[in-house]
């Protein structure tokens, strides 16, 4: 049966001591609890250093938002993959919506990340999801189509098992305005049914495929309650303990 995971991204969100405060805070509700989900934090790199020790003895595991397309170099400010390992992370967030808004960061770009990621030893919880003007179009399916067929679909078999796909409508992000659960389910069991037809049944049934989009304590019961959504990428929610504990907790 496949993960259902839970993964916060602080996006740039908590300075050193109230980051920590918080990671301390989420793995002590889960002391004595175990969560049925995996949970991951991405937190800012300023945080990662620290979290493996910080989260020795616990089930949480944590990642980055973003990694360098080079492995090492002359790149000022850029963190590499292999930096982010050392940490103890486990995962890094890739095509994020704000990164190829912001960042300018195109499908190909994003490809070499991933690749670079997976062949690092990390986990890539890649992003895709269209913008509003799309959706009001038609095309969402269209676009979320390019951006796997680009972004991953020249993956081995082996290299795409390392790989946890969110579906992150950007009209729902930060917005408070979520997809429905029919929404966000009809376009889940569209990318199983790419993954099918790339990889096929036995990698598109094993692959995790989370939900991205103001998604909370209140909705979240609801939307993991999908067939095809196996949890959540949570923004906003992720920055507060109980609200971020409640939705892990809905994953199940
Ligand atoms: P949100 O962000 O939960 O604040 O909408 C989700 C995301 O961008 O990953």
């Amino acid at each position: 049966m496949r993960k259902k995971i839970v993964a916060g991204n602080w996006k740039m969100n908590m300075d050193l001591s109230s980051g920590i405060e918080l990671v301390r805070g989420i793995k002590g509700y889960f002391a004595n609890k175990k969560p049925e989900a995996e949970i991951v934090l991405c937190t800012p790199y300023i945080h990662l250093a620290l979290l493996k020790d910080i989260l020795d003895g616990s089930s949480l595991k944590f990642g980055a938002q973003n990694c360098s397309s080079e492995p090492s170099g002359a790149y000022t400010g850029e963190i590499s993959c292999g930096m982010i390992k050392s940490t103890g992370a486990t995962y890094v967030i890739i095509g994020h919506s704000e990164r190829r808004t912001y960042f300018g960061e195109n499908d190909q770009l994003l490809n070499r990340k991933t690749k670079l990621a997976i062949n690092t030893g990390l986990r890539v919880i890649f992003c895709c999801g269209e913008v509003l003007k799309e959706r009001e179009k038609g095309i969402h399916f269209d676009v979320v189509k390019k951006q796997l067929e680009e972004g991953l679909f020249n993956l081995s078999e082996t290299e795409i098992c390392n790989v946890v796909i969110a579906y992150e409508p950007v009209w729902a992000i930060g917005t408070g305005l979520n997809a429905t659960p029919g929404q966000a389910q009809e376009m889940h069991k569209f990318i199983r049914q790419l993954v099918t037809e790339k990889y096929g049944n036995k990698i598109a049934e094993e692959t995790t495929i989370l939900y991205g989009g103001s998604c909370k304590a209140s909705n979240a019961a609801e939307l993991f309650a999908m067939p095809d959504v196996d949890g959540g990428l949570i923004g906003g929610a992720s920055l507060k303990k109980e609200e971020f504990c409640a939705i892990a907790e809905a994953a199940k």
